[in-house]
Parts: C-alpha cells; structure tokens; sequence
C-alpha cells in the first residue's frame, strides 16, 4: 500500500470554526503568546492561562468536523495514512482518521505540571485550578508550549522521509521544527499544498492547490482514491 503523509495546521479547522493564529482576527492578534503559551506564562499568571485553554477546549467541543477532515479520513480506504498534525483539537479523530501525530499536543487531555508524560482526560470543557496530576502538582492542558520541546518531532521526519505522496494543508509554515518537516520528504515525492494562501517553499514537484480546505482536500482525495494506489 503506498504511503500518504499529510501535515495539517490550523487552517484545516478554520471552517469549523475555529480560529487560525496567524489570518486576520487569528488567535494571536487577541493574546500575546507570552501571556498564555509559554511555560513562563503558567508562573505568571495560571489562571489566565488556564482560561485561555477551557475557552479554546469550549470551542473544540462545540465544532465539528468538515469535508476536509472527512475526506482525509477516507483515503485510508486505499492508503497506508499518517496525519501528523500542529492542531491540539480532536477534529482528525472525530472525522475517522485512525493514524494522528499531535506535534503540539491534544487540547482534550490535561499533563502534569512536573511531569509532561503523565496526561489525563479532561472530562468537559473546564480544567480546574485546584486539579492535581497523581503527584500532587497541578494540571495544564496537555500542549506543548513555545521553548518546550516537541516529543513526536523525530517519528513525524522519519515517517515525511518514507512517504510515497505528500500533503499540506492548513498551515503557513511560520512555526518550526513542524515547519521542517517537509524538507524531510524525498525531492522526487509528489507535495500537494492546499491553502487560499500557498506559504512559500523551496521544495521541487509541488503542486498547488489555491482553494479551502473544504473544497481543495476531497476534490484531491478524489482523484488520488481513483488512482491506482497499489504498490
Ligand atoms: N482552508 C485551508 N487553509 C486555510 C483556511 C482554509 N479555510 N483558512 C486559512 N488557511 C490557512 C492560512 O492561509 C495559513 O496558511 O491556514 C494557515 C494558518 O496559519 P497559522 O494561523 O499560522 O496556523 P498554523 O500554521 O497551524 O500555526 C502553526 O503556530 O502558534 C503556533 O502552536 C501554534 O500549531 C500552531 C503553529
């Protein structure tokens, strides 16, 4: 079976409404990072920060997937699929892809402050401030923040670097070692970009999609489930 890499950003859930950071109105023009995703931002001020993820949690919960979730989720009929994603929400799993990286984390679970291998399920919206990981200390949303590392990072390149076909959607590439990733993928590898706004690359055999998630990923996924994927 061949192998299809797909490496999604926030864009892809943008018509589900959830905000993008980086488009106008995006996440980050309404909080500095500083203020609620960095691991100084906790000490500061935790219940700003805890604030800022039970709103995002909220909005997770109460979206749904659209056609792009559910197309990529549908080649797996013919294709071995790994999505590696920078999303934190569960709109891969919920749209029926089995095989999701969370680069950055899953909104939906909490980690321990002390500990980032202990998470836990967050049951409804709200992590409270008097939560406590089996050790005693505190719990955050389980995502990885700027200046933390990126756990998955070195089993999402190796994985880009066997990819028969490649996919990017959603994401404008502002953001590394996500951002990276795609320099992991062999010259000779078909990459698909589908985005309103193509972020530039320095990549060879890219084709470009200029089209929203919703419209540009099934019409790809379509002609892809009609090729012969065998192989
Ligand atoms: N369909 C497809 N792409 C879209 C759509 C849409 N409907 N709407 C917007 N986009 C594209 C934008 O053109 C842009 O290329 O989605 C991308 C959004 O870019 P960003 O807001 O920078 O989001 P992302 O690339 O996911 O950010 C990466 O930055 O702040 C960190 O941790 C955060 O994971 C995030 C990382």
């Amino acid at each position: 079976m061949k192998k299809i890499v797909i490496l999604t950003g926030a864009g892809i859930s943008a018509e589900s409404g959830l905000k993008t950071f980086r488009d106008s109105d995006g996440l980050w023009e309404g909080y500095n990072i500083e203020d609620v995703a960095t691991p100084g931002a906790l000490r500061r001020n935790p219940q700003l920060v805890q604030h800022f993820y039970n709103e995002r949690r909220k909005s997770v919960l109460e979206a749904k997937p659209n056609a792009a979730h559910y197309a990529l989720a549908a080649l797996e009929e013919k294709y071995e699929v790994t999505i590696i994603t920078q999303n934190i929400d569960d709109l891969h799993e919920r749209g029926g892809s089995t095989n999701v990286i969370h680069l950055h984390g899953i909104i939906t679970r909490s980690q321990s402050s002390i500990n980032p291998g202990l998470t836990y399920p967050i049951n409804g919206w709200e992590l409270g401030m008097d939560e406590v990981c089996e050790l005693g200390s505190p719990l955050r949303a389980h995502v990885v923040w700027f200046g933390e590392d990126v756990p998955m990072i070195e089993t999402a390149a190796k994985i880009c670097a066997k990819a028969d076909i490649f996919i990017l959607t959603g994401t404008s590439l502002a953001v590394y070692p996500a951002a990276g990733l795609i320099n992991y993928v062999p010259n000779y590898v078909p990459k698909y970009i589908v985005d309103p706004n193509i972020p530039h690359v320095r990549q060879t055999n890219v084709i470009k999609v200029q089209e929203k998630a919703s419209v540009g990923v099934p019409e790809l996924v379509n002609q892809l489930l009609n090729l012969d994927a065998t192989g």
